[in-house]
């Protein structure tokens, strides 16, 4: 039989090399341009207004969720909102404390600073960025041994804009020092809708709002995986239809793909059916779920369970995760009595 798996970089929510350079083109520039996630947006926009009023620097932010709903996309929108300018790095780029300190130091006055991955931040980098965060200084210290002595540098004042997937792995302290916090969830069905037809229009690609529609119903809430399933069902429409893509040219193209009705890919599959088959349907540690599965852990937690809880096929319990009988209906096995999620 032939596999039954879509291409797995076709579902993931982690970038791939052409998302990098397309989503840049998509990115939307300002508030009024982006679609979704409007409790963010409007209380991002009633905090950019008011420190503009003030001429002072926004707030830190710290913005957390699943991969590909648009945290570095929303701090580019916060500097240009800002009417500043942005520099980006990562917590894992970030090695030694200097790597911080030469960037807070060349930090123009209400400049905007994005550290994606945040909770990668060794401790003494961490260290230096507590005070740099609260009162705009930097303790260096200089020399070592008996003679070292810490110096302080007042910096620019500056708006820190974290983002990270973990929201759990952020140290208490480092937490506290963001004025915003706020979690991205995933986007309705009709968000991505609307999104793939705007990206339609910037990259040329004729597509009615069936064929939208069709899409967005399986990009698991992910404007990411939207936009990627965009450009391949392009691919299937300019092949074998009119080149328009309508709701039978999405259809067709996403059945090609491979693409089930959920956006599910092989290893969603995977870890619902090793919990039904090997674990009688949990509780199963993340642990040894990975282990079965074959991905790691982090892979597992980040990428994958987030929209598989969201949509009530998986349940995080203090014992383990368990797979709910949406999952059984899923793979078409019949559940035994008493699993949980009856009511779905
Ligand atoms: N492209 C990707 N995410 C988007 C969003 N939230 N709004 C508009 N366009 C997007």
């Amino acid at each position: 039989m032939a596999s039954m798996s879509p291409d797995k970089q076709l579902l993931s929510s982690a970038p791939d090399s052409e998302d990098l350079g397309v989503e840049v083109s998509l990115r939307p520039r300002s508030f009024s341009e982006y679609i979704g996630q409007k409790r963010i947006v409007d209380k991002l926009g009633v905090f950019v207004e008011a420190a503009l009023g003030r001429r002072e620097s926004l707030d830190h932010v710290l913005l957390f969720g699943p991969p590909g709903l648009g945290k570095t996309t929303l701090a580019h929108i916060i500097a240009h909102e800002m009417e500043t300018s942005i520099r980006t790095t990562s917590g894992p780029v970030l090695e030694r404390a200097g790597d911080l300190a030469a960037i807070l130091t060349n930090l123009q006055p209400g400049e905007v600073l994005f550290i994606d991955e945040i909770h990668r931040l060794g401790p003494t980098v961490e260290e230096i960025l507590y005070p740099a965060l609260e009162d705009y200084s930097l303790d260096l210290i200089i020399g070592q041994g008996p003679a070292a002595r810490t110096m302080r540098i007042d910096l620019p004042p500056f708006t820190l804009v974290g983002a990270t997937t973990r929201a759990g792995l952020i140290t208490a302290p480092l937490r506290a020092r963001f004025g915003i916090v706020h979690r991205l969830d995933f986007y309705q069905p009709k968000e991505l809708s609307t999104i793939i037809r705007r990206s339609g229009q910037l990259l040329e690609i004729s597509i009615d709002e069936a064929g939208a529609d069709e899409i967005a119903g399986r990009s698991r809430g992910t404007p990411r995986v939207a936009n990627r399933l965009l450009r391949r069902v392009r691919d299937y429409a300019q092949v074998h239809g009119s080149g328009t893509i309508d709701f039978e040219s999405a259809s067709s193209a996403l059945k090609l793909l491979e693409v089930d009705e959920f956006g599910f890919d092989e290893v969603d599959r995977k870890i619902l059916a090793t919990l039904i088959d090997q674990y009688q349907g949990g509780p199963a540690g993340i642990q040894a779920l990975a282990a079965a599965v074959g991905e790691d852990r982090g892979t597992l937690e980040d990428l994958y369970e987030p929209y598989l809880i969201q949509e009530g096929f998986l349940r995080r319990t203090p014992r383990g995760r368990i797979a709910t009988r949406r999952a059984y209906d899923h793979l078409g096995i019949q559940p035994p009595s008493g699993v949980v999620g009856s009511l779905f």
